[in-house]
């Protein structure tokens, strides 16, 4: 049997891509392993973890239920947007570190790019909102505490640039 393939173009991370896919392939495989930007993590792979998240047109959606397909003619961003100079890290990342927002790190990716839209709509979050912001992400390691400090080191960061 033959699988029919489709021809897609996705902007990642700024950059323009033209790959020929299965059908099937989901965003997060493509990501992985056709453009190799593995900082995007798989978790449960079926939409609980939020480990996979990344940034569609602006909005955190599981790459683990998305076809790469329906990235045709979209925009994409990864945590490998965001910065992987200890010197320049985006005021998030550096708020993780701050704060001891992550131990074992493998939730972190997921985390970040569900913040990264967040803090963009809320510029000023109180604690209710960063929490049910960060409801569909889930970490095993941290009990989420240091993970609200982050956010909240972060904002007032981002409000004073
Ligand atoms: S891997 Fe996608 S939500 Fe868990
Ligand atoms: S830091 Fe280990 S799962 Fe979140």
């Amino acid at each position: 049997m033959t699988t029919s393939r489709h021809r897609i173009r996705v902007t990642v991370n700024g950059a323009a891509h033209e790959h020929e896919v299965e059908p099937r392939l989901l965003l997060s495989d493509f990501l992985r392993y056709e453009l190799r930007l593995t900082g995007t993590h798989v978790g449960c792979e079926h939409g609980v973890c939020g480990a996979c998240t990344v940034i569609l047109d602006g909005l955190p959606v599981r790459s683990c239920l998305t076809f790469a397909v329906q990235a045709d003619g979209h925009e994409v961003r990864t945590v490998e947007s965001l910065g992987d100079d200890l010197e320049q890290l985006h005021p998030l990342q550096a708020a993780f570190w701050e704060a001891h927002g992550l131990q074992c790190g493998f939730c972190t990716a997921g985390f970040l790019m569900t913040l990264v839209p967040f803090l963009e709509s809320h510029p000023d979050p109180d604690e209710g909102e960063i929490r049910e912001a960060l409801a569909g992400n889930l970490c095993r390691c941290t009990g989420y505490q240091n993970i609200v400090k982050a956010v909240q080191l972060a904002a007032a960061e981002l409000k004073s640039d």
